[in-house]
């Protein structure tokens, strides 16, 4: 099968409009008559913000059983595996037809989804599948609505780790918190087995999903692969650093290195942001036409490090400006990012003790340079210097 770097260029202004129809009519519904008491107690969830690789911006629905093994493949060759990258997600594109005692069944190119997973679970990774609360996936396959706790329970016979429970499709009258809240409750029956639960759900699903035993939550509509849309999409989930926490997680998207048309600085400036944020980390390109610095940018261990921290306390912006000086508590020590958004390179004055910092010397994830501060530092074009307190 080629491997295609898709941007959903064609879809874009059709999403944009979703999520501002959405946004109003989730909103009004989310707001109404949700019964949040039928939603079981939560499994403890996972402890650091989710890890791992999708299909989506890779290879859109042209996806396989043998893509998906190869690409897993790749991840333990090239060293993401080890880094930490451990769920192979499965997006929209494998569902195929719901039979007459409604069970769902994937298309002729998963011929045994049980099995996909046990060689998945075998290579050491977790095992992750797409689908709609509506009737319908976004790209118009078959979706969950009215058999949710049936295709929990298949998700659960074929191993799987990680559910994305997307909005498209959803009936007039129906309300995305109560539909949600169906997919949790069966998902966490199987008490042995926890689930990641991650929504797109665009009607402030920070207000109500962390009550919903759900683990991460998209704050903005689908990437467009462009610099300034990630940089709106970091600033949109910056402003939302309280509802991230241990609970669940505020999803800004996937990570784009590798796919679309981003520079290496700008590559490196989505991975400090993610990391920052800490956002889930979500690669999403044709891992077997990644290059070496692309993978470097992914599997660096100190930006890996700032984003799994075990303080869990994603950045704020403590600084606008020429650059945006973002800063972000650790278990030990400080996460600072100064990020240009120009396209030109800026010199900037950095002392740390402007934000409250008591800090002389840094560690720069990027260059792997020590810093004596304060100092006078460049930050390219639409990059980003991404320093960690000593
Ligand atoms: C929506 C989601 C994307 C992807 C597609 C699949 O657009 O936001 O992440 O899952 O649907 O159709």
């Amino acid at each position: 099968m080629a491997a295609r770097q898709f941007f959903p260029h064609q879809r874009h202004s059709l999403m944009s409009l979703r999520f501002i129809l959405l946004l109003s009519i989730g909103t009004m519904l989310a707001c109404s008559t949700t019964d949040f008491s039928t939603v079981a107690d939560p499994l403890p969830p996972p402890p650091h913000p989710a890890m791992g690789w999708s299909t989506w911006y890779g290879f859109q629905t042209h996806i396989s059983d043998s893509l998906i093994r190869q690409q897993a493949e790749a991840m333990l060759a090239n060293g993401m595996r080890q880094a930490g990258y451990e769920y192979v997600n499965i997006d929209d594109g494998w569902q195929g037809y719901r039979d007459v005692n409604g069970f769902l069944h994937p298309n002729s190119n998963f011929p045994d989804m049980k099995a996909l997973g046990d060689y998945l679970h075998s290579l050491g990774f977790k095992f992750g599948i797409y689908t709609s609360l509506g009737r319908k996936s976004c790209d118009g396959l078959v979706g969950s609505f009215g058999h949710e706790a049936q295709d929990a329970q298949t998700f659960i016979d074929w191993g799987v780790d990680f559910v994305k429970y997307d909005l498209c499709y959803l009936d007039a009258g129906e309300t995305a918190p109560s539909l949600v809240g169906k997919m949790s409750t069966a998902l966490r029956k199987n008490e042995k087995h926890p689930v990641v639960l991650s929504i797109v759900v665009l009607s402030e699903p920070w207000r109500w999903a962390p009550r919903l035993a759900v683990n991460m939550w998209r704050i903005a509509p689908d990437e467009t692969g462009t610099y300034k849309n990630m940089l709106r999409i970091a600033d949109a989930d910056a402003r939302l650093a309280l509802f991230a926490s241990g609970v669940g997680w505020n999803d800004p998207d996937m990570l784009l290195v590798g796919a679309g048309g981003l520079t290496l600085d700008e590559n490196r400036t989505q991975m400090t942001l993610w990391a920052m944020l800490s956002a889930p980390l979500i690669s999403s390109t044709d891992l077997l036409h990644l290059g070496p610095s692309q993978l470097e940018v992914l599997t660096d261990p100190h930006a890996i490090a700032v984003n799994q921290d075990p303080e869990v306390q994603p950045a704020t912006i403590v600084k606008q400006g020429l650059v945006d000086v973002w800063r972000k508590r650790l278990a030990e020590g400080w996460a600072i990012a100064i990020i240009n958004r120009r396209t030109e390179p800026v010199t900037y004055f950095l002392d740390p003790s402007d934000f409250n910092l008591q800090t002389s010397v840094a560690y720069e994830i990027w260059t792997k340079q020590t810093v004596t501060l304060p100092s006078s530092i460049t930050v390219a074009g639409h990059g980003c210097v991404f320093l960690k307190t000593l």
